[in-house]
């Protein structure tokens, strides 16, 4: 043992010195590596000896480092500030009194003249007065700023700005404060924790002002409260009067999203400043936060914003048509999936056997010849093995000159692939989808004669393209067709529940139109959005779920107006109660993606239809303590649950918090598979059979309409669910009067990922008042 000493002491003697290296290793690179964090405080532990908050919050920062500076300082999002800090002062930060939590950032992405018509508010003048109540509105949208010469900013005929805006046009590069007017009464940057991270703003790709350099949010904006503008069309796609959902309505824009991204500081900050402005309805095209919603800035920026009344549509996310792949699930948040209109931009593929495939494209320039020409694929062009994606320099000139290029959709840009084969000489393009996106089309403003044709038909013009010894191909443009049918239907980019953080709400809520939308556009960028693309459009036609949000985030400003005393889940209740899942002919809203019955988990309650929201008969109506109560049921701690709320609240011990009290406008009934044998494991009693679930749920229902009576009808195709409500008649003998009933589902047991779904409608014979139902046995 002894003579193993000296051995052990070098070791022990070594092991500090490789501890110290490696410390020392440590340390310089933590202090180099500065990240922007989140501090969240508790403003009521704030010590009496400081005056000032920003004071306390300063000396807070400042004993845990001296360089540190705040970016901003919150008042309505959160008590707290954001900073740069390596990640030792983050961790002694979140350990310091008065710190809730510490959170770091987050880099969020962003995911019409027919419209109005397609959605029925041409019928709606009566309905919808453009009365002072509606003018006094306004609407908020975080995007990439705005392109105030668009017509659709003009502010014929409106009055003076409403006496309790706050808001501010800020000038900066290419912006003044002058183009702010009657229609677009704020517009300001936000660009703090943008720059933090990726250094100053480059001026010459993007101006550091309210200036929207990239298009993405004049669209936005146009849609959700564009004025009206007539013989608006990109190219001459899509003629008609061009307008936002909301024309009398204010628009006020936050830019928030840059070249680099848009950053959670700077949301928060963004959604600060319009909560102080007076906004009454936020609108955000953008998602990509955490997987809880004390993690996540714009679920923790839209529960301040709905404190104080206010409206937040937020887009669901274009990551379907896989399952769980939403954003912005947040149930104070309301979540907009997208669908198709009644209008399509048909460009024909002709082939050489004689075959006609229907494809969509919005070009506009120099037509193919009507003789054929010859037709190749990509793949069989190239000197690259993903050749048929035509991805940048895979295309051999010899190979496409002159010829029509048959592209595989998917990985870089459909117009990208557009100019590939143009640089390469090509003469025209098919852009072919593949299994990825199925049927789904998208029409591009191409650079080139091109159309886009959806799996089936793309299977069938390769397999033409493979058998015969000279193909040859051309492509016919129709322009604008109306009056398609069916319409809508779910895009198959459209994100889909189920909800992954909270299975037992129901999301989407609703869709809205969002594939191929016009609107306004960018004067700095091409329709394209392509740098090789000099063309300038004031209007541009453009698809996903940025641009079904807006057209929510109008419609709820026209119920604001005409409702004032509404609170956003009132308004919210309004459009899901009165959405349609079914068409006229009776028959379910299909789905691009299957071509078969979309589900609540695609379509959420189903599309929008203003006309009937306005009119509701009945609302689910939800209060800040019914939000703070669903935080409870979640079992959230005391810290996460004041991250949202910024107040220090402590679930009450005696009462049974739960979700299936939770008064939201639809079910959503996640249930164990059960093994087979065992018994019943829910709340209910007798009423359930050997091997069978009974869960009751409770929903309180307020009479927004005349005295009525309304009676309960429950239609669900399942041999496995028994569905029973009590009581099954609901009278109201006064406006605002409350009733609750009681849904109580009996489930057999099912094998993992078997659903069911059906809908439970009240009716007093003038209202429809309807709510879906998605069970899942997982
Ligand atoms: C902004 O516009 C006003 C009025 O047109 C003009 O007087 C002023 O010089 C402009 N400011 C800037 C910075 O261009
Ligand atoms: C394809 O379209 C062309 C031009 O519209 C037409 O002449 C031709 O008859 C069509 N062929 C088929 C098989 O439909
Ligand atoms: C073209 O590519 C397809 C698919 O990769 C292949 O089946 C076919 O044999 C190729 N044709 C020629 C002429 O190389
Ligand atoms: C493929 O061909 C293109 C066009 O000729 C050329 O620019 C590129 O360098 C080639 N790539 C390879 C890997 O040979
Ligand atoms: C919260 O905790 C209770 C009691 O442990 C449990 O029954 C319930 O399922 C939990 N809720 C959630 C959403 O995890
Ligand atoms: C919250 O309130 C409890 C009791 O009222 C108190 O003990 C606790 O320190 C408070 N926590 C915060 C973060 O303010």
């Amino acid at each position: 043992m002894e003579n193993k000493s000296p051995n052990l002491l070098m070791k022990f003697l070594a092991l500090p010195l490789v501890f110290l290296l490696c410390f020392c290793h440590v340390s310089v690179a933590s202090t180099e590596k500065k990240k922007t964090y989140i501090v969240h405080m508790a403003k009521s532990q704030m010590p009496a000896s400081f005056d000032d908050h920003t004071h306390w919050y300063d000396s807070s920062l400042k004993s845990v480092s001296d360089s540190a500076q705040m970016l901003y300082t919150y008042t309505n999002v959160l008590h707290g500030f954001s900073t740069r800090m390596t990640q030792e002062e983050a961790l002694s930060m979140e350990n310091r009194p008065g710190v809730v939590s510490v959170l770091e950032e987050v880099k969020y992405e962003l995911h019409t003249t027919r419209t109005p018509e397609f959605l029925g508010l041409d019928r709606t003048a009566d309905m919808f007065p453009e009365s002072d109540s509606m003018s006094d509105v306004v609407i908020g949208v975080l995007d990439t700023g705005v392109w105030p010469e668009v017509r659709s900013f003009e502010d014929t005929g409106l009055g003076p700005v409403p006496s309790s805006w706050r808001g501010e046009c800020e000038s900066g590069t290419n912006f003044n404060s002058s183009f702010c007017n009657r229609k677009l009464i704020g517009a300001r940057y936000f660009s703090k924790g943008y720059e933090a991270i990726l250094g100053p703003v480059d001026e010459s790709k993007e101006s550091k002002s309210p200036r929207d350099d990239d298009g993405h949010g004049t669209h936005t904006s146009t849609t959700a409260g564009g004025s009206s503008v007539a013989d608006a069309s990109l190219f001459g796609y899509a003629t008609g009067t061009a307008r936002g959902m909301a024309t009398r309505a204010r628009l006020a824009v936050y830019k928030v999203c840059w070249i680099g991204g848009c950053f959670s500081t700077d949301i928060l900050a963004a959604i600060d400043k319009a909560i102080d402005d007076n906004v009454n309805v936020l609108s955000m095209s953008l998602g990509g936060g955490g997987s809880d919603y004390f993690r996540d800035s714009v679920a923790i920026g839209a529960f301040a914003a709905m404190e104080k009344g206010i409206l937040v549509s937020c887009s669901a996310g274009n990551a379907g048509p896989s399952s769980f792949s939403l954003s912005n699930v947040a149930p104070w948040i309301t979540t907009v999936g997208a669908g198709t209109l009644d209008r399509e931009f048909p460009a024909y593929v002709s082939l050489g056997n004689g075959m006609n495939y229907s494809g969509v494209s919005l070009y506009k320039g120099v037509s193919l010849p009507t003789k054929m020409l010859p037709f190749v694929y990509a793949g069989n062009a190239s000197n690259s093995t993903t050749g048929n994606l035509c991805m940048t320099d895979t295309l051999i000139p010899e190979k496409v000159s002159g010829k029509i290029v048959l592209c595989d959709r998917g990985v870089n840009a459909r117009v990208q692939k557009g100019v590939v084969v143009k640089a390469a000489g090509g003469a025209g393009m098919i852009l072919a989808n593949t299994a990825a996106n199925g049927e789904e089309l998208v029409a591009d403003a191409h650079l080139l004669p091109a159309t886009a044709v959806g799996q089936t038909s793309g299977d069938k013009i390769k397999s033409y393209l493979f058998s015969d010894a000279n193909p040859t191909a051309t492509i016919l443009f129709e322009g604008t067709k109306v009056g398609i049918e069916p319409s809508p239907v779910v895009a198959a980019f459209s994100s889909r529940g189920p909800n992954s953080i909270t299975p037992a709400v129901l999301k989407p809520d609703v869709i809205a139109p969002g594939v191929n939308i016009l609107a306004g556009w960018s004067g700095a960028v091409g329709p394209t959005g392509l740098a090789s693309d000099n063309r300038h459009v004031e209007f541009n036609i453009i698809s996903g779920t940025s641009m079904s949000c807006p057209h929510v985030s109008g419609l709820a400003a026209l119920l604001k107006g005409a409702h004032p005393e509404w609170s956003p889940a009132a308004i919210r209740s309004a459009l899901m109660t009165t959405a349609y899942a079914v068409y006229k002919n009776g028959k379910p809203i299909q789905d691009t993606a299957t071509g078969k019955p979309s589900t609540p988990f695609d379509h959420g309650a189903g599309h929008v239809d203003p006309v009937s929201a306005h009119n509701p008969g009945l609302i689910y109506d939800l209060d800040v303590n019914d939000y703070v109560g669903f935080l409870c049921a979640l079992n959230y701690t005391a810290i996460q649950i004041s991250t949202l709320t910024r107040k220090n609240f402590t679930c009450d011990p005696t009462v049974k918090y739960s979700l299936t009290n939770f008064n939201y406008p639809s079910f959503s009934v996640p249930l164990q598979s059960a093994v087979l044998g065992r018994g019943g494991s829910g709340s209910g009693s007798g009423s359930g059979s050997i091997g069978s679930t009974v869960v009751k749920y409770t929903r309180t229902v307020t009479n927004v309409g005349a005295s009525s009576t309304y009676t309960v009808s429950v239609n669900l195709q399942s041999e496995s669910v028994k569905v029973l409500v009590e009581p099954d008649t609901l009278s109201f003998s006064e406006l605002n009067e409350k009733k609750s009933y009681t849904v109580t589902f009996t489930a057999s047991s099912m094998p993992s990922n078997s659903f069911s779904y059906g809908r439970l409608e009240w009716t007093d014979g003038k209202h429809v008042v309807g709510s879906p139902i998605a069970i899942s046995w997982t």
